[in-house]
C-alpha cells in the first residue's frame, strides 16, 4: 500500500454511498467540480485507477470508466507514462457575478490597529535571531519554564521599568501571545476566583469583549470621556475588574487623566478587585507628552498587559503580562495546562533584540513615519473635510474621526467605499447603552503614505457632501 500511496498523489473524493446515483457517476461528478473549482489545478497528475480504487474501495472499473468520461470531456489528458492529468486547457468556473454594480477599486484602506508590516524591522530581526540561536541552550528547546525564559523577563522587566514605569520585577512577568492570550488567562483565573463580571469602556476594544466572551465571562460597558474611563460609574456595575487602555485609549484615544487614574487604583482596592491595563500602543506618541503606566501607582491592585502587535507585528503573537505576586502562580499553572510556553526561540529572539537596543532603534524609526503620516491625515481632513473633528491625542496608529451629527456612520461608510475608501464605523466598538451616541468613524493611517491619507481625506469630504445633497 505504501508504494502506491508515495507514488500516486492522494485527491479528497467524498462518495456517498446511501446516494442511488452510481458510484462511477459520483467519482465523475466530484473530480469535475473539483477542476472547474480550481481546486485540482491544471497540470495536476490524479493518482493511478488502481490507487484510486483502493484508496476509495471500489472497483478499477469505475474509476477507469469515470477517467475516461471526463477524457472525452476534455478535463483530463492521459500520457504515455506520466499517467492522468488535469487538463491544461480546462478553463475554472467563472466566479459568481456581484448583482451590484462594481464600486471603485479599493483605493484608501483606514483599517486600524494595523502597523505597517513593510516597516517590520527585518534585518535586525534576523541578527536577534541568529544570536538566540547561537546562544540558545539545548535545554531551551525543550520544555521551558511556562513562565517564559529568565532573560526575556529580565529584558522586559528593564524595559518597562524604563520606558513605561512599570515596577516589573522578573518575577512577576509572565510572557504569552498577545494580548488577548494574556487576557484569557487573567480572565480564566479571576473567574476560578469568583468573578464573573468585568467592565469594558464603552465605546472600546471589541477585541477584548470578544475573548471575555469566550472564557465565560460577562461585560459591563462604562462610558469613556476626554478624560478616559469614568471612573464613578463602576460602582453599581458589579464588575470588581476593568479592563483599561488609560495611555490610550480605543477608540477615542482619550488619555486618562491623573485625577481619574488615583480614583481607579482607590475604587479596585477598595472592592478587592483589579485594573487591567492594556498598554497595546503606548509605543507611538508623538507630541512628548507619555505618560506612564497605572501599573506603578499600585502593582498589587493593576494587571500590566504588553504586546508587539503595534511596535512590531501582529503575526509575532507575544505579549506579557506583569501580575500581582498573588496571581503569578495561578496564571503559570494555566499557562502550563493550556500551550506549555511561548515559542523558546521566539522569546529567546526578542531577548536578543531588546538587548541591543533594536527595539529603541526601531521606534525612534517608525514614530517619526507615523507622525508624518497623522499629520498628513489631519491636515487633509482640514482642507477636504473640515466640519469633522479628529479625536484623541497625537498618538497611536489610529484615531477616532467624529462625523457632523446629520451622517450616519454605517451609510457613510457605504458610500466611502463606493469611491474607493474603506473607512470603519464606530459602532462595533459600542456595547450599546452607557454613553451618548454621535456618528464615528475610525481611521488607520499606520499603513498609508502621506499622500493616500490625503487622497483618502479627499474622498472623505465628498462623500460627506454628497450626502448632504
Ligand atoms: C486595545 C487593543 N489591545 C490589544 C490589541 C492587540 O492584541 P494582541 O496582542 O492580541 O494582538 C489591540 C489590537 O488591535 C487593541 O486594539
Amino acid at each position: 500500500v505504501s508504494s502506491i500511496r508515495t507514488t500516486s498523489p492522494e485527491v479528497l473524493i467524498e462518495l456517498d454511498r446511501s446516494r442511488p446515483r452510481g458510484l462511477r457517476a459520483q467519482v465523475e461528478e466530484e473530480l469535475r467540480a473539483a477542476i472547474r473549482s480550481g481546486r485540482l489545478a491544471a497540470g495536476t497528475v490524479l493518482p493511478s485507477s488502481r490507487a484510486l480504487a483502493a484508496d476509495l474501495g471500489v472497483t478499477r472499473g469505475v474509476v477507469v470508466a469515470a477517467y475516461d468520461q471526463l477524457i472525452s470531456e476534455g478535463y483530463l489528458s492521459a500520457h504515455q507514462g506520466s499517467g492522468t492529468v488535469v487538463d491544461a486547457t480546462v478553463r475554472r468556473a467563472a466566479p459568481p457575478v456581484a448583482s451590484r454594480p462594481a464600486a471603485a477599486p479599493l483605493d484608501v484602506d483606514f483599517r486600524p490597529g494595523l502597523p505597517d508590516l513593510d516597516l517590520f524591522p527585518r534585518t535586525a530581526w534576523g541578527r536577534a535571531t541568529r544570536a538566540a540561536l547561537q546562544s540558545t541552550p539545548r535545554d531551551d528547546l525543550g520544555y521551558i519554564a511556562s513562565q517564559g525564559l529568565p532573560q526575556l523577563r529580565q529584558e522586559l522587566a528593564d524595559y518597562l521599568g524604563r520606558v513605561r514605569g512599570v515596577s516589573a520585577e522578573p518575577d512577576r512577568l509572565v510572557i504569552c501571545n498577545g494580548f488577548g492570550h494574556g487576557l484569557s488567562l487573567v480572565a480564566g483565573v479571576l473567574r476560578a476566583a469568583g468573578h464573573d463580571v468585568f467592565a469594558v469602556e464603552d465605546p472600546g476594544y471589541d477585541g477584548a469583549r470578544t475573548t471575555l466572551a469566550f472564557t465565560g465571562m460577562r461585560h459591563r460597558g462604562t462610558p469613556v470621556d476626554d478624560d478616559g474611563l469614568v471612573v464613578d460609574r463602576l460602582r453599581g456595575s458589579g464588575a470588581r475588574v476593568a479592563v483599561v487602555t488609560p495611555a490610550h485609549q480605543n477608540p477615542t484615544g482619550a488619555v486618562m487623566s491623573s485625577a481619574r487614574r488615583t480614583a481607579l487604583v482607590a475604587w479596585a482596592r477598595e472592592v478587592g478587585g483589579y485594573v487591567v491595563e492594556d498598554d497595546y500602543d503606548a509605543e507611538y506618541r508623538y507630541d512628548r507628552h507619555p505618560t506612564g503606566a497605572i501599573q506603578g501607582l499600585d502593582p498589587d491592585r493593576v494587571i500590566y498587559c504588553g504586546t508587539t502587535s503595534k511596535s512590531l507585528a501582529p503575526g509575532l503573537r507575544l505579549g506579557w503580562l506583569v501580575l500581582p505576586d498573588e496571581l503569578v502562580e495561578p496564571v503559570v499553572a494555566d499557562r502550563r495546562a493550556t500551550d506549555s510556553a511561548t515559542s523558546s526561540i521566539l522569546q529567546a529572539t526578542y531577548a536578543a533584540f531588546l538587548a541591543a537596543g533594536d527595539l529603541d532603534r526601531h521606534l525612534r524609526r517608525t514614530r517619526r513615519i507615523y507622525r508624518q503620516r497623522r499629520d498628513a491625515l489631519i491636515a487633509g481632513l482640514a482642507r477636504w473635510f473640515p466640519e469633522a473633528t479628529p479625536c484623541g491625542v497625537s498618538a497611536g496608529l489610529q484615531f477616532l474621526l467624529r462625523l457632523p451629527d446629520h451622517l450616519d456612520e454605517e451609510a457613510f461608510a457605504a458610500r466611502a467605499l463606493e469611491a474607493g475608501t474603506k473607512v470603519y464605523p464606530l459602532g462595533p466598538y459600542r456595547t450599546g447603552r452607557s454613553g451618548d451616541h454621535w456618528p464615528g468613524i475610525l481611521l488607520g493611517y499606520g499603513r498609508l503614505t502621506p499622500a493616500a491619507a490625503e487622497r483618502g481625506a479627499r474622498v472623505l469630504g465628498e462623500t460627506a457632501r454628497a450626502a448632504g445633497r
